[in-house]
């Protein structure tokens, strides 16, 4: 995968994209990550990015047209280097907390592109033009406000660089986490057996298999029914499941 960023701020990716996943990803040559300094794509020799919005009011707005030229050199860049064909330009998102809200469903959707563009938002907004200019979809990773897109952007690429297949090991797979089911994980534990007067729960020393699937299995419904009971709501639950989140909700007086 070809992971294209646009931002105002190009020195935020310098380290971020150096360490933990994504270094392993891009490693293993199977991400690359390519940081475009919108500034570069000015006309004037201030390099205005930025100008008040039409209508008044307080924050400044994000031009288009450096925006654009950016997003023309990055689809020529990627019909160069052959990822994308002729004409077909790569997926583009836009940072907002307008947009659609990040989830691991459209995670592994995006994880199967060739070629994606982040463009981080920055101020008050982006000029409203770009979005159908560039044909892009407008992103957001949660209900609060960033000072700037970059942080998102970070997000996105960190949520996509672990799908991509072959980045994560047989072991570590993708499959077994939060959410690749909509339900938490149970909690984990490693040695000492004891921290500060807290032990381990003994099920887990206990070397029984069967008895630790069903402790992990309880321990992630049961975590899921106090902090995230919005994920369960209306889902049909196996007859496994149903039966401990009922002892659940029992020893729980709910
Ligand atoms: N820019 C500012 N806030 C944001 C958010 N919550 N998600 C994505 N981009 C943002």
């Amino acid at each position: 995968m070809r992971f294209w960023i646009l931002t105002l701020n190009p020195g935020f990716f310098r380290g971020a994209t150096d360490e933990g996943m994504i270094r392993i990803a891009r490693q293993k040559g199977l991400l690359e990550v390519s940081v475009v300094a919108i500034r570069d794509f000015t006309d004037d020799r201030y390099g205005t990015t930025d100008d008040y919005p039409y209508g008044g009011g307080a924050g400044m707005v994000m031009k288009a047209q450096p925006i654009l030229r950016a997003n023309e050199s990055v689809r020529r860049d990627a019909e160069a280097g052959g990822a994308a064909a002729a004409g077909e330009s790569p997926r583009v998102l836009v940072t907002s907390p307008q947009g659609k809200p990040f989830t691991q469903a459209w995670a592994r959707e995006l994880a199967l592109e060739r070629e994606i563009v982040v463009l981080c938002g920055r101020y008050k907004g982006i000029d409203e033009r770009v979005i159908p200019l560039l044909g892009a979809e407008e992103i957001s990773i949660g209900d609060y406000v960033l000072s700037g897109g970059e942080p998102a952007a970070m997000v996105i690429l960190d949520a996509l660089a672990r799908l991509i297949p072959g980045v994560l090991g047989d072991a570590e797979s993708a499959e077994a986490d939060s959410f690749s089911e909509p339900l938490l994980d149970a909690p984990v534990y490693t040695r000492p057996e004891e921290v500060a007067g807290q032990c381990v729960p003994d099920v887990l020393l206990s070397g029984d298999h069967e008895r630790i699937r069903v402790w992990r299995r309880r321990e992630a419904l049961r975590r899921t029914w106090r902090r995230r009971p919005d994920l369960l709501l209306g889902r049909t639950l196996c007859k496994e499941d149903q039966k401990l989140l009922d002892e659940i909700k029992k020893e729980e007086g709910r």
